[in-house]
C-alpha cells in the first residue's frame, strides 16, 4: 500500500505546492483568565498562574502534623513548612470566554489540552460538566465540540480546582501552571498525541521507524503523506498512502543522525491528510523524535548509541523557586544551561509528570530523562495524597504520561513510584507487575524502574525482581547485595546524596554528620552534612567508579525547591525551602557544584576553592579545593601551606554512610588542608598537572566593607515574547570588587522599560520576603532578580540600590 506520490513529492520539495497549503488545524494558548478564591471576586490573570507563590508565608500554612514513617519517625510531630508555607490549600477557579469564528460543528472539533492543573480539576461548558483530573501534574485533554454554542460565539469555560490539605510532601504550587490549549482542526483529524513513532532497525546506513497514527473522523477516499526532515531541516523520508484505521507507516531514513546529550539532533515527521480527490489538506500533525538507541547489558551497564556511559543526572521537583510552579520555558531553560555547565546529561523528574516544555528543552539542548510518574500508590504517605486516587486513576495517569512523552528521545526511561510504601507490602509487586505492564503495553521500547529505598524488603518480595531497571534512592551500602541477589545485574542510583547547605555558611569545625541542626537554620556549605538515609557525593563517586554495574545515578537534587525544610522540617520556622539542592532556591551555585563538576566535565578543567577567607586572626580553618586536576598547592599570602593529591582507593568502597567511610572516601574526590591558620591576605591555590607542571589558579581575598553592587547577568538580549527571563546576580562588594561574604544589605530594584521585575530570592531557606518584592536582602553576599521582557521591543533598565553602597545598574535589550 506504500506508494510515493512523485508528483506531490516534487511539489513539495520544488515549488512548495500541496504540501504548502495551509491546514485546517489551529492552535492557541488560553492566556487570557479571571480568577477568583471564592467564585465572587474575581481578578484578571496569564496563565499560567500560580495563586499561592505570591503568598505571604506563613508556619500555619497546611501545617502538617504527622509521622512521616518514611523517615521511621516515631511520633508525630509538627512538621513546620513541609509545603513551603504558602497558601496553596482551598479552592480556584478559573474562567475564560471561547469566541470561535466561523466555527462548523459538523466539519469541525475542537479540543482542549491542559498541560496540568493543580488539582481536582473539574471542566465545565456553558455551564455543563465536561471533565475533571484529579492528578495535579498530568495532562489531559477532552473534545468540547459537542459542548459550545452552534455559532461559536461566547462560550464559558470554567475549571475549578481544589488543593486538599495535607496532600504533598513538597509545594505542589496551585491553580492552571501549566498552559491550556485550544485546537481546532476539520472533523478528520490526527487527535492529541495521536501519533508514535518507533525506531526498529538503527544502522549506521540506515534507520527504519514506524509511526502509528491515530485517526478521527476517517472517511472514504483520505489520503496521509508523512515527511521526515532532518535535523538540518532537509527532506530524508516520505510516505505516501490511503487511510485506514489503525495506520501504520513504516519509512526508511538513510545515514541516520543519532540523538544523545552531546549531539541533540531532532528529526520531524510531518504527517498530512488530503482529501483524496480535491486534494484539500484536512490536517498537519508534526512529531519531533530523533533516533537513538538505550540498551541495558547485565553485569556491563548503561549503553546510548552503543557507548557506555554512568547517568550523571540529578532529581529536579517542577517548581522554579521564586516563580513558584508557574512554568516559564526560559526559567528552565536557565536550570538546564547551569546543569549543563556542569557536566550533568540526565532529569529525573520527581516523582511526577514532567511540563512538555521541559520534555522539549532536554530533546533540544541533550539531557536523557526519567519520567516519573507518583509518589504513592494505593498506599497513602500524606493523607490526602494520590492513594486517594490511585485504584481509579492510576492507569489513566500512565497512559496520558507515556502518550504525551512517547515520541521525546530525551526520555529513556519510565519510573512507576518513588519510595512507595507498598515496597514493604507482601504483594507489592502485583503494583508493580500492574504498572509495568501499562508501560510495556503502552511503549514496549522503553525500559521501566522505580525508586526503593526499602533495600531490605524489595529484594526478597519479588518488588525489585520484577522490574527492568533496580533503582535504588541512597542505600549505596546495600547495593552489591542488591546486585548479587538479584537477577538484572545492575544498578541504578534513581536517588542520591541528599547532602545540604546552605550557599556561603561555613561552620566550624568541620564535622560529618547527619541530621546537624544550627541556631541559625543553615547548613554547613563544606558538604560534609547529609541526612541519616543519604550521604555526601564522595560515596557516589565511588560507587559509581568502583562497580562496573552500576549505571549512574541522580543527585538528590539539582536545585533548591519550596518546601521539605529537612533538616529544619520539624518544628523549625521559618525554614520552608529545601537545602538539597547543588544550586539554592535564587539559581546560584553552592560549592558542591564544582565538586559534581570536577568529576562530570572531562572536557574543560574546574578549580574550586572554599570557604570565604574572612575568618577570626589566628582561627583554624580548613580549606578544601574541589577539582579535576591531579593536585594543587595551597598558599596563605604567599606561603605555601603544602601541596595535596588525590588519594587512590585501595578498596573498593563499601556505601556505608558512617563517619568512618566518609572521611576515608573524601581524599579520594576532595583536596582538604585541614588546619590553615588565618591571617587576612590572600588564600591562593595553584593547581598542578600530572607532570608538576603549574596550569591554573584560584585567589580568595579578605574581603573590606560592602562598598558598591555589582550586576551581571549572562545575556544583554531578550525576546520580545513578554516571556523571556533575565537572571540578573547580584554580588555585594569591597572597594576591589570582593564578594563580601557575610553582607545581608538590603538591595531595592528599579526595572524600567521594555520589562519588568519577575522576582528575587536570595536562596536562604528562613527568609519570608515575598519573592515580588522589589527589596530583598542579600544572603551571603549574593543575591538574584529576574526580570522579564515585555511583549515588544526596548530596552530595559535595572538599577539595584541600597543605602550606603554605590548602586550597579544593566541594559538588556528586547528584540
Ligand atoms: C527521599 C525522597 C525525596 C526526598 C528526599 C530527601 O527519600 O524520595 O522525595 O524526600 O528523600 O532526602
Amino acid at each position: 500500500m506504500k506508494r510515493i506520490n512523485i508528483v506531490c513529492l516534487l511539489a513539495i520539495v520544488l515549488l512548495g505546492g500541496c504540501g504548502q497549503q495551509p491546514s485546517p488545524r489551529q492552535e492557541t494558548l488560553l492566556t487570557q483568565w479571571e480568577f477568583s478564591r471564592d467564585s465572587v471576586h474575581w481578578q484578571a490573570v496569564t496563565v499560567p498562574h500560580d495563586w499561592a507563590i505570591y503568598g505571604p508565608f506563613d508556619r500555619n500554612n497546611d501545617l502538617q502534623a504527622v509521622r512521616v514513617t518514611q523517615n521511621f519517625e516515631t511520633q508525630i510531630t509538627e512538621h513546620t513548612g513541609r509545603t513551603g508555607g504558602l497558601p496553596y490549600v482551598g479552592k480556584g477557579w478559573y474562567r475564560t470566554t471561547l469566541d470561535l469564528e466561523e466555527f462548523d460543528p459538523t466539519n469541525q472539533s475542537v479540543a482542549l489540552l491542559f498541560d496540568g492543573a493543580m488539582s481536582n480539576a473539574q471542566v465545565r461548558i456553558n455551564g455543563k460538566f465536561v471533565t475533571e483530573w484529579p492528578y495535579g501534574y498530568n495532562a489531559f485533554h477532552a473534545d468540547i465540540t459537542e459542548y459550545l454554542h452552534p455559532d461559536g460565539k461566547n462560550n464559558r469555560l470554567e475549571v475549578s480546582l481544589e488543593n486538599l490539605p495535607n496532600s504533598s510532601r513538597w509545594y505542589p504550587g496551585a491553580g492552571l501552571y501549566r498552559n491550556v490549549h485550544l485546537i481546532r482542526t476539520d472533523k478528520a483529524h490526527i487527535p492529541v498525541w495521536g501519533t508514535c513513532v518507533r525506531t526498529t532497525k538503527l544502522s549506521e546506513q540506515e534507520a527504519i521507524i514506524t509511526i502509528d497514527v491515530t485517526l478521527e473522523g476517517c472517511r472514504e477516499g483520505l489520503r496521509v503523506l508523512t515527511t521526515i526532515y532532518g535535523p538540518d531541516g532537509s527532506v530524508k523520508a516520505m510516505y505516501d498512502g490511503e487511510a485506514s484505521v489503525p495506520l501504520m507507516q513504516r519509512i526508511r531514513i538513510p545515514k541516520p543522525q543519532l540523538w544523545s546529550p552531546e549531539h541533540p539532533g531532532l528529526y520531524r515527521a510531518v504527517t498530512q491528510i488530503y482529501e483524496g480527490e480535491s486534494n484539500r489538506k484536512l490536517d498537519e500533525y508534526t512529531t519531533r523524535f530523533g533516533l537513538r538507541q538505550v540498551e541495558i547489558v547485565p553485569n556491563e551497564g548503561f549503553y546510548l548509541n552503543g557507548e557506555r556511559r554512568k547517568i550523571q543526572g540529578v532529581c529536579n521537583h517542577h517548581d522554579l523557586g521564586p516563580l513558584g510552579a508557574a512554568v516559564n520555558k526560559a526559567a528552565l531553560q536557565h536550570q538546564l544551561e547551569l546543569l549543563k555547565e556542569m557536566g550533568c546529561d540526565a532529569i529525573r523528574t520527581t516523582h511526577n509528570m514532567p511540563a512538555p516544555e521541559l520534555v522539549e528543552l532536554c530533546d533540544e539542548m541533550g539531557f536523557m530523562m526519567l519520567v516519573e510518574a507518583f509518589d504513592e500508590w494505593d498506599l497513602p504517605k500524606c493523607e490526602n495524597g494520590y492513594h486517594r486516587y490511585f485504584d481509579h486513576w492510576a492507569e489513566k495517569d500512565m497512559v496520558n504520561m507515556i502518550r504525551h512523552f512517547r515520541n521525546n528521545p530525551s526520555v529513556v526511561m519510565w519510573g512507576i513510584g518513588n519510595e512507595v510504601p507498598t515496597q514493604c507490602e507482601d504483594e507489592g509487586f502485583l503494583v508493580v507487575s500492574f504498572l509495568q505492564e501499562i508501560c510495556h503495553r503502552e511503549d514496549p521500547t522503553r525500559l521501566v524502574t522505580a525508586g526503593m529505598d526499602r533495600a531490605d524488603c524489595v529484594v526478597r518480595n519479588g518488588f525489585a525482581q520484577l522490574l527492568d531497571v533496580v533503582g535504588f534512592n541512597y542505600r549505596t551500602h546495600k547495593y552489591t547485595e542488591a546486585y548479587e541477589l538479584l537477577h538484572q545485574k545492575l544498578l541504578l542510583g534513581s536517588e542520591t546524596a541528599s547532602t545540604v547547605s546552605s550557599r556561603g555558611v561555613y561552620k566550624l569545625p568541620v564535622e560529618l554528620k547527619a541530621g546537624a541542626r544550627y541556631p541559625d537554620n543553615q547548613s554547613s556549605a563544606y558538604d560534609v552534612e547529609y541526612c541519616w538515609w543519604s550521604n555526601v557525593p564522595d560515596i557516589d563517586f565511588a560507587m559509581m567508579d568502583d562497580y562496573p554495574w552500576t549505571i549512574g545515578q541522580f543527585v538528590w537534587t539539582g536545585f533548591d525547591y519550596l518546601g521539605e525544610p529537612t533538616p529544619y522540617d520539624v518544628d523549625a520556622w521559618p525554614s520552608h525551602s529545601s537545602y538539597f539542592g547543588i544550586f539554592d532556591l535564587a539559581s546560584l551555585p553552592k560549592d558542591r557544584y564544582w565538586l559534581y563538576r570536577s568529576q562530570w566535565r572531562k572536557d574543560v578543567p574546574t578549580l574550586h576553592l572554599l570557604p570565604h577567607w574572612n575568618w577570626a586572626e589566628g582561627e583554624k580553618v580548613p580549606v578544601f579545593c574541589y577539582t579535576s586536576y591531579p593536585m594543587a598547592e595551597l598558599f596563605v599570602n604567599g606561603v605555601s601551606q603544602g601541596v595535596q593529591r588525590f588519594a587512590k582507593a585501595d578498596t573498593v568502597n563499601s556505601g556505608m554512610n558512617d563517619v568512618e567511610n566518609s572521611a576515608a572516601t573524601m581524599p579520594r574526590y576532595r583536596l582538604m588542608w585541614p588546619d590553615v591558620v588565618f591571617t587576612p591576605g590572600e588564600l591562593e591555590v595553584v593547581a598542578y598537572d600530572a607532570a608538576g607542571k603549574a596550569q591554573q589558579r584560584e585567589i580568595i581575598c579578605t574581603a573590606g566593607e560592602p562598598d558598591h553592587i555589582e550586576l551581571s547577568c549572562d545575556r544583554k538580549v531578550l525576546d520580545d515574547d513578554g516571556l523571556d527571563l533575565a537572571y540578573i546576580t547580584v554580588r555585594i562588594v569591597d572597594e576591589d570588587g570582593n564578594l563580601c561574604p557575610m553582607a545581608t544589605n538590603d538591595v531595592t530594584f528599579e526595572v524600567s522599560g521594555a520589562g519588568s521585575l519577575r522576582a528575587v530570592a536570595n536562596g536562604d531557606a528562613t527568609c519570608l520576603v515575598p519573592f515580588q518584592s522589589r527589596t530583598m536582602p542579600a544572603f551571603s553576599g549574593q543575591l538574584t532578580a529576574i526580570v522579564q521582557s515585555a511583549a515588544n521591543r526596548g530596552t530595559i533598565k535595572v538599577m539595584a540600590v541600597s543605602e550606603g553602597l554605590t548602586a550597579g545598574s544593566l541594559v538588556f535589550r528586547v528584540k
